[in-house]
């Protein structure tokens, strides 16, 4: 049935039936807060690059939380600035390591009401920053494999909800599983960074986490932006190996990633507004030169359009107050 019998603009007419149709909404369910915590009392060091972002030290983490609760956001991604690094990044697996101690910290205010999802990646307790142990130049596969898995162990330990990978090292959820299996940990599960792309968008991050490599770039383990098939190979594995959720990261350019992934594999796919992403909305909103607002729900209904169920993202506390109004 086509013109004039069909007129697709009678269900555009009217508000109400337009929402009736809606075939995607963003809820608070959905979305996962990134935090920097670092160490000291009452620091809070602003991130230019990602205004409204901040590294904070334990104190002002918990009244962040306390704030992002109150709007309804239920899960927080965490990021540590260590007090020190070393050449494998054996600081982050240490009992009282930053991350381990706002963890804890956390889970002893809020208990179980935030649920706490820890990054495990080697890139911000190295001293080149590179998300791994140096061999000839480049990070080595298997070694990293062992530094990742204590990480994840010691996050574990400290009471993580959630573990989550970003080193894109070959074999890791495997090794990740065991570990956890073996520790007593076989209920925590692993949300996998499968699909990450060596991606331009992550430039404010590295301000952010001081995890800027020192030397060279992470092609030689993060995704060629070019390679689609290969994303899908990555998830693929990652499932085999136990992963529970898979993340494609970033989003806005690689929604078509989002998208096949969801519609290839039937498991709960996530996917990680980027820094960059975070802050070019900011900027051209800062200009007026789109609507900030609209934009950043725009952005965030494509992703879940595309077949993401959880989205990480910078604006979690933004969008829970937009959604508040509504
Ligand atoms: C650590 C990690 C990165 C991000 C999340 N985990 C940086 C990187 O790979 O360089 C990027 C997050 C963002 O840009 O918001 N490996």
């Amino acid at each position: 049935m086509s013109f004039p019998v069909t007129r697709l603009r009678r269900l555009r007419k009217n508000p109400i039936l337009r929402n009736m149709i809606s075939e995607t909404s963003i809820s608070v369910d959905d979305l996962i807060m990134p935090l920097f915590v670092c160490p000291g009392t009452n620091v809070n060091n602003p991130i230019l690059s990602m205004p409204g972002n901040s590294q904070l030290s334990i104190d002002l983490l918990l009244d962040e939380c306390a704030k992002i609760l109150a709007v309804g956001v239920k899960s927080v991604l965490l990021f540590g600035i260590p007090e020190s690094k070393d050449e494998d990044g054996h600081v982050a697996c240490e009992h009282n390591g930053i991350v381990q101690k706002a963890i804890r910290a956390i889970k002893e205010r809020f208990g179980n009401d935030l649920l706490i999802v820890a990054d495990v990646c080697n890139c911000e307790y190295t001293t080149h920053g590179h998300c791994g142990t140096i061999v000839d130049g480049d990070v080595d596969n298997d070694l990293t494999l062992v530094t990742l898995a204590n990480q994840s162990l010691s996050l574990a330990q400290a009471g993580a909800d959630v573990i989550a990978p970003s080193d894109m090292m070959d074999g890791r959820i495997k090794k990740i599983r065991e570990i956890l299996d073996e520790n007593g940990f076989s209920q925590t599960p692993i949300m996998a960074y499968s699909a990450k792309y060596a991606s331009g968008f992550y430039g404010p991050f590295r301000d952010a986490a001081d995890s800027a490599p020192k030397f060279g770039d992470r092609r030689s383990y993060q995704m060629n932006p070019a390679n689609s098939d290969e994303a899908m190979r990555e998830i693929a594995l990652d499932i085999e190996e136990g992963a529970d959720i898979v993340m494609v990261k970033p989003t806005m350019s690689y929604l078509d990633i989002v998208y096949r992934a969801k519609q290839t594999f039937n498991i709960p796919v996530a996917a990680y507004s980027v820094s960059g992403e975070f802050s070019m909305i900011k900027a051209a909103g800062a200009n007026d030169w789109i609507d900030e607002e609209r934009i950043m729900m725009e952005v965030i209904l494509s992703i879940k359009r595309a077949g993401a169920d959880i989205i990480i993202t910078y604006f979690a506390k933004e969008i829970a107050e937009v959604l508040n109004r509504k």
